[in-house]
């Protein structure tokens, strides 16, 4: 069967991304300015203005962001973060590579972010920052999650990585604790032509162990001394040449994936329960995903496929069952809500250059599924 609806269109993606890819190559190729330097220097103020950040730390991406920002935290051994059990494996790996504990809380149903009453009860005495994720187009409570943070003296670090340009409660994502971080993996609403990612925080000191860390733990300009163990997360500048083009972009390309998720909403509503689509109110939020909860769902994704529509499983397991976090002894029914997800979670087709009738398509291949031939 030729595929109808793929999920990525990357063939027919954005018909300006190959010219402005080229931009980039050739305005690098013409100087001699390669990694860290005016481009990348241009792209984080521009996300610091975005967000409103005092600053903004470009880094290689997302995972190797949150690493320096723990790192930066001085969190190790001994320490205990907070972190959902649904998520994609960053959230937690980078709490462990630190050599801390990831205790996982389990997360909301309806959101599939961490559950703010579950990472109230996960604390302990050891516990030294709440790490939530916003997923897919959702996100956790963050107003709660800040609150419960200042109550207990912890750092909040949010792993906002697919929600640059969201708000919630009239904040940016990314802007509610200690310090956030961004993606720009290419597939992100906002993505970039390979790896790269973003620190944002408005704490000067940790700004300035970000900058460090993220280059060898060298002060910029000053080479070969080193003030710390850091590590290699620095940003090129080929990617921030891209950057500069799509992010003033960004809105456009925001509401072209709240249009569509809207229309997907709209559509496969009135299959509740065999179907459950994600909370609506989409005026804010960024949407990376569009990820329904869907009864029989790996039997749903092979008749999507056997009619050509492409659909992907996020995330099929969750963090606590995962063979790399086995050390923690965690076991099946430690966390329902997360397990629950990684039965039900089916991401449809969701990208800006979708064809018109696309979403409809999609949408009635579902229908007949629960309600016609499929069934
Ligand atoms: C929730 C979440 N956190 C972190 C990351 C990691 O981002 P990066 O690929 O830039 O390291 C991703 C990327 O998929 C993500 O979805």
């Amino acid at each position: 069967m030729t595929t109808t609806v793929p999920y990525h269109d990357w063939e027919n993606r954005y018909q300006d991304w190959t010219e402005q890819v080229l931009d980039a190559v050739r305005a690098v190729a013409d100087s001699d300015e390669f990694i860290l330097k005016s481009r990348v220097a241009a792209l984080e103020a521009q996300v610091a203005e975005r967000t409103g950040a005092k600053h903004a730390i470009a880094v290689a991406n997302a995972t190797g962001g949150l690493t320096v920002l723990l790192a930066a935290l001085g969190l190790g051994e001994g320490d205990e973060v907070v972190t959902p059990a649904f998520s994609f494996i960053s959230t937690a790996s980078t709490v462990a590579l630190r050599g801390a504990k990831p205790v996982f809380a389990d997360v909301d149903h309806d959101t599939a972010c961490l559950d703010l009453a579950a990472a109230r009860a996960a604390m302990t005495s050891r516990t030294k920052a709440l790490l939530p994720a916003y997923l897919f187009s959702t996100h956790p409570d963050m107003t709660g999650l800040a609150a419960l943070a200042q109550e207990r003296g912890v750092a909040l670090i949010e792993d906002s990585a697919v929600a640059l340009g969201a708000t919630v409660d009239g904040r940016p994502a990314g802007r509610f604790g200690t310090a956030g971080v961004f993606s720009f993996f290419p597939a992100k609403p906002i993505g970039g032509a390979g790896d790269a990612g973003m620190v944002v925080t408005d704490d000067d000191e940790l700004a300035r162990e970000v900058r460090m860390l993220r280059n060898h733990g060298q002060d910029l300009g000053v080479r070969f001394l080193h003030h710390k163990v850091g590590y290699n997360c620095r940003m090129d500048e080929i990617s921030a040449a891209f950057l500069l083009h799509r992010l003033p972009r960004l809105d456009e390309f925001l509401g072209a994936r709240r249009r569509i998720a809207e229309e997907y909403q709209e559509r496969l509503a009135p299959l509740a329960p065999e179907l459950l689509t994600p909370p609506d109110g989409y005026d804010h939020r960024a949407v990376y995903t569009y990820v329904v909860r869907a009864r029989r769902r790996d039997a749903l994704r092979a008749h999507l496929a056997a009619e050509g529509i492409e659909a992907v499983v996020y995330y099929p397991r969750p963090l606590h069952l995962q063979p790399a976090f086995a050390y923690l002894g965690h076991a099946k029914g430690d966390f329902p809500v997360a397990e629950r997800l990684a039965e039900e979670a089916l991401a449809l087709p969701l990208h800006p250059d979708m064809r018109p009738g696309d979403v409809a398509r999609v949408a009635a291949a579902i229908e007949r599924f629960y309600r016609g031939a499929g069934r």
